[in-house]
């Protein structure tokens, strides 16, 4: 999820139609590497499937702004403060085009925001985790926000015309967002032996659970089961989930180097024969519980979005009789 397609074992969606129940003029956009339009025939499987990935990815958005905005009232200055709302609110922007992409497909986002409410539908793992101290919003930035791109940018190229152009500026956002962290763990790495202290404890935090934003692995026991493949065939995904998460390893091992921080796993180095940096396999017990509901945050983040949703019930309805009084002008108008 966040801009990928998985989920717990035991929750794996049923799976989808074969290639005889896809649409021939479907089959011709998809084989010319063309992009889907709402207004194309598409197999119900591919439209679901959209649904449920652009969901997530708009869920992940508007959730992920919760662990950062925790920092807004303690940023360290004026200048950390305005730059860490600007991001907040990026997200809250990236959430909104997903919204509008997803409503293309034929959905409303009053029931997708129901689904996330009833926990019907996921939001990423990550957002789960609690931001400690002020270096986490380095190093949320640095690496979440790092991973999101490398899982991103191939979704620019998705054969889903509406979800590939809204990420094209989501992100040119994500990449400020990634420098803005990296700048700060910088910062503090030179600074003083508790700050740089401090950039290196949340680096050790987040380190394994950016990795596991990726999905699980593609083979083996926590294979996805086919999943990647789908998605790859019907090109919503562009590369395994593996091939991205050693594509972060490989950009983000020389950027540890030059903050001056280590990155919590003795397996990491170059290795010459495959052109990459090895690392450790990635434990996924702690995805697939975090993802299960039971993460050191999950409670509060839903109670947290719930209480926001309810609140902001009123602005709801006043832009809706706003928008109806407005219409009723027209029509007397026309009349
Ligand atoms: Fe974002
Ligand atoms: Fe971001």
């Amino acid at each position: 999820m966040y801009g990928n397609d998985f989920t717990t074992p035991d929750a794996r969606p049923r799976p989808t139609p074969d290639a005889g129940d896809e649409p021939a003029t479907f089959r011709a956009i998809i084989g010319d590497d063309g992009r889907v339009e709402p207004r194309d025939e598409m197999p119900e499987g591919y439209r679901k499937t959209l649904v449920r990935q652009i969901a997530q990815h708009a869920h992940s958005e508007i959730i992920g702004m919760q662990p950062e905005g925790n920092w807004i009232s303690r940023a360290p200055s004026l200048r950390r403060k305005a730059i860490l709302m600007a991001k907040v609110q990026d997200e809250a922007g990236h959430g909104l085009y997903l919204y509008a992409a997803a409503e293309t497909l034929g959905v409303d986002r009053a029931d997708l925001l129901d689904a996330l409410h009833e926990g019907r539908q996921k939001y990423s793992s990550i957002f789960n985790y609690p931001t400690l101290t002020w270096a986490d919003v380095g190093a949320i930035g640095w690496l979440v926000d790092g991973a999101a791109i490398v899982n991103q940018v191939p979704l620019c190229r998705c054969s889903y015309g509406p979800y590939a152009r809204a990420m094209v500026r989501v992100c040119k956002e994500e990449s400020f967002h990634q420098r803005q962290g990296f700048e700060i763990l910088h910062t503090l790495s030179h600074g003083s032996a508790a700050q740089k202290a401090m950039a290196q404890d949340a680096v050790n935090r987040y380190w394994w659970p950016s990795l596991m934003m990726f999905g699980p692995a593609d083979s083996g026991a926590d294979d996805s089961r086919g999943h990647t493949a789908q998605s790859m065939a019907w090109g919503i995904k562009r590369f395994s989930n593996d091939d991205l998460r050693q594509r972060f390893v490989d950009m983000t091992v020389p950027q540890s180097e030059a903050l001056g921080l280590t990155l919590p796993d003795d397996a990491i180095a170059w290795n010459e024969e495959r052109g990459h940096y090895d690392f450790s396999p990635v434990d996924f017990t702690e995805l697939f519980e975090v993802i299960r509901g039971n993460g050191p945050c999950n409670a509060e983040r839903m109670a947290h979005r719930v209480g926001a949703h309810e609140d902001g019930a009123w602005v709801r309805e006043a832009a809706a009789a706003y928008a109806a009084k407005q219409q009723a002008r027209r029509e007397e108008g026309a009349a």
